[in-house]
């Protein structure tokens, strides 16, 4: 597969994420869409803001914003954070984009054609106190499923089971705290995912390469008849994208938005969209990513996701792509592969967005600049289990693996040329049984780390290419080149060589993970950065004579002070 369609869960708009949320699906995302475009791939890397819904509705109330002003400030502080953080999408789109309004209009209307969407009259809650109906998250109550207290109206956040409003015990108003609701009759969109079970099984059955942690979810809601039940897809709200049959006006149903997990996952579409039309590019450029009968045949499509966004992706989302090309000659892409991620917690407790607890993106930037930061989230990533974010580990990742091993190397090997051979690579000596060794043991390791990579197996990658700085380090102690320009400054020319050489290799390879110093590394080279698929050769591409400058110092450590002051200005809640 030479073309690679990336797409990360697309964040609510409420507020800047934490350090658990960017681990958990943007993080990822960047690295693998950063890897394969250093294989030469082309890449389309999609993100955006998940605007619709109650979240946004309520954080704009709070805020004392209309809501679509609230959306448009919050996009930019996020896609600034994105960006502060190196995440290279090709697109950050917006849910509200007039894109995705249409597209979730088409995929409605095909749906209904394909008679997988039904319109029922039904019994929601209403709230006297706030005068209106109350959905989704305007509800807030104890989980039916395994008793949490402040599960809201569409997901339980402890054991991620998908609800109705309904379904609450003890419910309570999310905008009044109001206990007095009453049940009242309205109309409503179901999307009758029921009907498309034995096709999902036959699908999810054929995703054997899959991480266990997707395929485990989505197995569970469907064999759990109730992880597949018909799900409303309508809302009694004003914010969102209002309900039609393509272009056309649904009868009954004037007034009423989608579900906000009904567009969100369009928007993955959408945003392919947006990004043609901000390019001046035709509707055939955006199609030959995500149709297959226009061209989208050699795409491989990933997603990245929390493990509490998987039944979305696994189920829903797939009835809306299956269902749409169940009927008309357009045929939309499904996922080809889903990466999904447990959670990242916090210091002994849980990263939490709504009581405040953890580092947030801004915070994180304010403290040290992204490829620390990248290093540690991906470095412990969340992938088989839950892992811990502590300032100990944190200062210790740093010191040890950025500063110790990767940003000495290059800081004693491009002084050390400069101060006895001058800014440019050194001629003379030979390479020996020493750089011979080196050179097989490197091969054999890109080799791992690249299948790490391609596996996208996070940590397994980083732990290899932290082992690939090491041994760089080890040559250089072993080979001593300050001693041997005393005796014999051929050889000492030769091991330089070899070294400055190597940290081309190092900037090529580290780029996923540390793009800021891996672009100071390469272009103090001044060299380009292929891949290096023959290391031998990768490893003779700056010649004698080559002028290079000694970079800035990559990397400086966190100090005791600094790791003490950051857990005391970090422990609270963020107000
Ligand atoms: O959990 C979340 O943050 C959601 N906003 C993810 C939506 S992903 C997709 F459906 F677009
Ligand atoms: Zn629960």
């Amino acid at each position: 597969m030479d073309r690679i369609l990336v797409t990360s869960a697309i964040p609510y708009i409420n507020g800047i994420k934490h350090l658990g949320n960017l681990v958990g699906s943007q993080l990822p995302a960047d690295l693998y869409a950063r890897y394969n475009r250093a294989r030469g791939r082309e890449v389309l890397f999609l993100c955006a803001t998940d605007e619709h819904g109650t979240p946004a509705e309520l954080a704009a109330a709070r805020a004392g914003k209309p809501v679509a002003e609230y959306c448009a400030e919050m996009w930019q502080v996020q896609k600034d954070l994105s960006d502060g953080f190196g995440l290279s999408f090709d697109q950050f789109g917006r849910s509200s984009s007039p894109q995705n309004h249409a597209l979730t209009q088409y995929f409605a209307g095909r749906l209904f054609e394909a008679d997988l969407i039904e319109e029922r009259t039904e019994t929601q809650v209403y709230s006297p106190a706030d005068g209106r109906f109350l959905p989704d998250r305007y509800i807030e109550g104890t989980c039916p499923n395994c008793g949490y207290d402040r599960a809201r109206g569409d997901q339980c956040e402890n054991c991620t089971k998908q609800l109705d409003p309904t379904d609450l015990i003890d419910a309570r108003s999310a905008i009044s705290g109001s206990t007095d609701l009453e049940p009242r009759e309205t109309k409503h969109l179901y999307l009758m995912q029921s009907r498309m079970r034995d096709g999902l099984r036959t699908w999810i059955d054929g995703k054997t390469d899959w991480p266990l942690l997707t395929t485990s979810i989505a197995r569970k809601w469907l064999d759990d008849g109730e992880g597949l039940r018909d799900r409303g897809i309508t809302r009694d709200l004003d914010w969102g994208v209002p309900v039609k049959r393509g272009t056309e006006d649904w009868p009954g149903m004037e007034g009423k938005v989608f579900y906000v997990w009904f567009d969100a996952p369009v928007e993955y579409i959408a945003a392919a969209h947006e990004w043609a039309d901000e390019r001046g590019l035709a509707e055939a450029d955006w199609h030959r990513w995500w149709r297959t009968d226009a061209g989208a045949d050699d795409v491989r499509y990933v997603q990245f996701m929390g493990k509490d966004n998987v039944p979305f992706h696994t189920l829903s989302f797939p009835v809306t792509i299956m269902g749409t090309n169940s009927v008309g000659a357009e045929q939309w892409k499904l996922v080809d592969y889903i990466k999904s991620f447990n959670y990242l917690n916090y210091d002994g407790g849980q990263f939490s967005t709504s009581q405040g607890r953890g580092v947030f993106m801004d915070q994180a930037l304010e403290v040290l600049p992204a490829d620390y930061w990248r290093w540690w989230l991906l470095r412990n990533a969340p992938e088989t289990s839950d892992a811990e974010f502590t300032w100990e580990s944190f200062q210790t990742a740093s010191n040890k693996d950025l500063a110790d091993v990767l940003g000495n190397l290059v800081s004693r090997v491009t002084k050390f040329c400069r101060s006895k051979f001058g800014e440019e690579v050194p001629a003379g000596g030979q390479y020996g049984p020493q750089e011979e060794a080196l050179i097989a043991d490197l091969a054999a390791r890109v080799a791992t780390y690249t299948a790490h990579m391609e596996a996208i197996e996070i940590r397994k990658a980083a732990s290899e290419l932290r082992a690939i700085w090491v041994v760089g380090n080890e040559y250089l102690q072993s080979t001593a080149p300050w001693a041997a320009f005393k005796e014999d400054t051929g050889r000492a020319a030769a091991i330089i060589r070899l070294s400055l050489n190597l940290i081309r290799l190092y900037g090529i390879l580290s780029q996923p993970f540390i793009p800021n110093a891996a672009r100071t590394m390469l272009s103090s080279l001044h060299t380009d950065a292929d891949w290096p698929d023959d290391v031998a050769a990768a490893l003779t591409r700056l010649p004698a004579g080559h002028a290079f400058e000694v970079p800035e110092n990559l990397f400086t450590k966190i100090t005791d002070e600094q790791r003490a002051d950051w857990a005391t200005r970090f422990s609270g809640t963020r107000t």
